[in-house]
């Protein structure tokens, strides 16, 4: 960090001033009042120009002075300081006013790449603030105790506790840094940590996967030669079953061709059946003659019926005619007078004419019967006579048969043929198709092939994601472990006692001839050899006082000079933003003549090192320092002059 030039405008006591801070080497502060009678120099504004830059970066001044007592008094307004800051290329424009027409009472901070300008002023002071620590990467603490020896806040750092000193020192050496990438390393190696479990869980259930892609190919594998071996027997028994057919069929077709020509025999049953046939002709003669003999049977018998009822007639009137004797004597049934001969005589002769007419009936009936029964016996002898002429076709209807049947023989055993022969082109085909069916474990092995070609492939994925992942983890636990307390913080804080106490004793060696010492401490091993932290200066004059409290004023001063110096050499060279400044408000004061020189050849010599070197001082330095700040007050508002000699 690099600040570069100062704006102050109605601060304090400076009315206008700019001053450029950066690289300027040694530089004296003086002043002149001609405002105030009484004094010399005092109240010019010296302590205001550095006052100027603890207030714009902090809000305070090194005095304690804030608010609205920062406005110049005749002013009364419009104060404002600004500080040009430059890190890591990059400019940045501080600016914080106090009752300001433009800014009110706030703080803004620009951000100027060169090409453009950012304005990184944020909702609230506060905020901007946070931003400007950023940008400077200095507390207000580091800032007074290793940049800005104040005049009434002379940096105490053999004083300090334990915790102050731990930050300041800590805060100086960029070790306050490491905290947050120690918790962001650990963090890192958390996630990567999960990220390593993630991978190791995604490797073995991919190697489960393979495995069982794997398992499930060699299942199939079994199964198709399974299927195999099955279709082999079932062709097998196929075969066996064809081959015994085949020679079913063709015993069969030696055994049908032994049963007779069938078209032979159909054409003796023609030739028998066209003889049956004229035979027919015959039956159908003798059966009309016998249906005639049969008509004439039927007229007999119906005469003979009629013949009978007639004679019963004939007995039944006779009976009548006895009954009518009888009657002579005999009570009428109407009358009650008894019958005589003469009343029944009519009677008598009306039976005895209807006797006498069924007896002629009886006797022509008698004469037809007689005639009807000549007929039909004489029909019965035409029937006979016909039968005694008639062919005897039961040879040739026994022949019909027996050919039928041999024919009927070679037909069933046709069929028996084409069933089996049917049967056998069944076999066939079975074997035909038994061969052709496709084997289904075959496609199975394909598809798992590919299964276990993609899980060797997401293997060989998750196993160098998981190398990379392990790697990753033992990178991140290996970072986590550099920033951890115990990683490059201590070896930091080991680093950096060294250094504090060489500078330490470069300076009070040259303030106080080497009678004084200084020993910083950060870490201390413990009995059993762990590091601990303990932040101390240890004090001790060799020619008298054992402690920083037992030693002069004037040797205090010069060990708290001596002290500020040696932080600010570490503020200065650590690797983040270094802070290549150093003002000293009256910190000669107290130091005889021997002593100044002695502490400007230390101020020369860490000017020309490190930059910058503001020395304000009511003292004669010019013998030492070229280059002279004037700050005049000749009014209510004090300016500033600029002289290299
Ligand atoms: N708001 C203000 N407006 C105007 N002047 C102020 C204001 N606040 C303080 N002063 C005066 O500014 C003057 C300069 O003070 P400063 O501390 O800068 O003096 P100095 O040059 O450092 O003097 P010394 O040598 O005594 O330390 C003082 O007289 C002080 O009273
Ligand atoms: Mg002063």
């Amino acid at each position: 960090v690099k600040f570069k030039k100062l704006t102050i405008e109605n601060f304090m006591a400076i009315g206008n001033a700019e001053i450029e801070l950066s690289d300027r080497g040694l530089v004296l502060i003086e002043g002149v009042n001609n405002f105030e009678s009484s004094a010399d120099s005092n109240g010019a504004g010296k302590s205001t120009i550095a006052d100027a830059l603890s207030w714009v970066l902090f809000g305070e001044t090194a005095r304690g002075e804030d608010g609205d007592n920062v406005v110049n008094e005749s002013e009364g307004k419009n104060c404002r300081v600004m500080v040009v800051v430059e890190d890591d290329g990059m400019t940045y424009e501080i600016t914080r006013h106090r009752k300001h027409k433009a800014g009110k009472n706030a703080l803004w901070v620009d951000q100027d790449s060169g090409t453009s300008k950012t304005a990184l002023t944020k909702g609230t002071d506060k905020l901007t603030q946070a931003e400007v620590n950023k940008i400077i990467g200095c507390s207000v603490e580091v800032f007074n105790g290793a940049v800005y020896a104040g005049q009434e806040k002379m940096p105490d750092l053999p004083g300090m506790t334990d915790k102050n000193l731990k930050v300041l020192i800590e805060e100086a050496s960029g070790a306050t840094l490491l905290e947050t990438a120690f918790v962001e390393a650990n963090k890192r190696f958390q996630t990567a940590k999960n990220d390593a479990n993630t991978a190791s869980a995604n490797l073995s259930s991919a190697a489960t996967r393979l495995a069982d892609a794997k398992q499930r190919v060699t299942d199939a594998e079994t199964n198709r030669n399974e299927y195999e071996a099955q279709r082999a027997i079932k062709i097998n028994g196929l075969a066996t079953n064809g081959r015994a057919l085949k020679k079913e069929i063709e015993d069969y077709t030696v055994t049908i061709q032994g049963l007779g020509d069938a078209v032979a025999i159909r054409k003796e049953i023609a030739d028998v059946e066209m003889e049956i046939d004229g035979v027919n002709k015959e039956i159908a003669e003798e059966r009309r003659l016998f249906n005639e003999a049969a008509a004439l049977g039927k007229v007999s018998e119906r005469h003979d019926i009629s013949l009978i009822r007639l004679n019963r007639q004939l007995l039944a009137q006779k009976k009548t005619l006895i009954e009518l004797d009888h009657q002579v004597g005999c009570p009428c049934s109407t009358c009650d007078r008894p019958f005589s001969a003469e009343d029944i005589d009519p009677a008598k002769k009306l039976a005895a004419d209807g006797i006498a007419t069924t007896e002629a009936e009886i006797e022509t009936l008698q004469k037809t019967l007689d005639d009807a029964n000549k007929a039909h016996t004489s029909a019965i002898d035409v029937v006979e006579a016909f039968q005694a002429t008639m062919t005897d076709v039961s040879a040739a209807s026994a022949k019909r048969a027996s050919l039928q049947s041999q024919l009927d023989a070679i037909r069933t055993a046709e069929a028996d043929l084409t069933n089996k022969k049917t049967r056998f082109a069944s076999i066939v085909q079975q074997i035909k198709d038994a061969r052709d069916a496709e084997n289904p474990f075959v496609k199975e092995i394909a598809k798992q092939e590919v299964v276990v070609k993609t899980s060797e492939a997401t293997l060989a994925d998750c196993e160098s994601a998981a190398k990379d992942a392990t790697l990753a983890q033992a990178i991140a636990e290996s970072v986590a472990k550099v920033f951890s307390p115990t990683g490059v913080r201590a070896f930091l804080l080991d680093e950096v006692t060294p250094f504090l106490n060489d500078q330490t004793a470069k300076y009070l060696g040259t303030l106080s001839d080497g009678h004084v010492s200084a020993t910083w401490t950060t870490l201390i091993k413990n009995a059993k050899g762990e590091l601990r932290e303990k932040f101390s200066i240890e004090v001790e004059n060799a020619n008298g006082g054992k402690t920083f409290k037992s030693i002069s004023g004037g040797e205090k001063r010069k060990v708290r000079v001596a002290c500020a110096l040696a932080l600010q050499d570490l503020v200065a060279r650590r690797a983040t933003k270094p802070i290549e400044l150093f003002i000293g408000d009256e910190i000669d004061d107290a130091l005889d003549r021997a002593g100044q020189e002695r502490l400007m050849n230390i101020l020369e010599e860490k000017a020309r090192e490190r930059g910058s070197v503001f020395i304000i001082s009511h003292a004669d330095l010019k013998d030492w320092i070229r280059t002279t700040i004037t700050v005049k007050r000749d009014g209510p508002c004090s300016t500033i002059e600029e002289k290299v000699s």
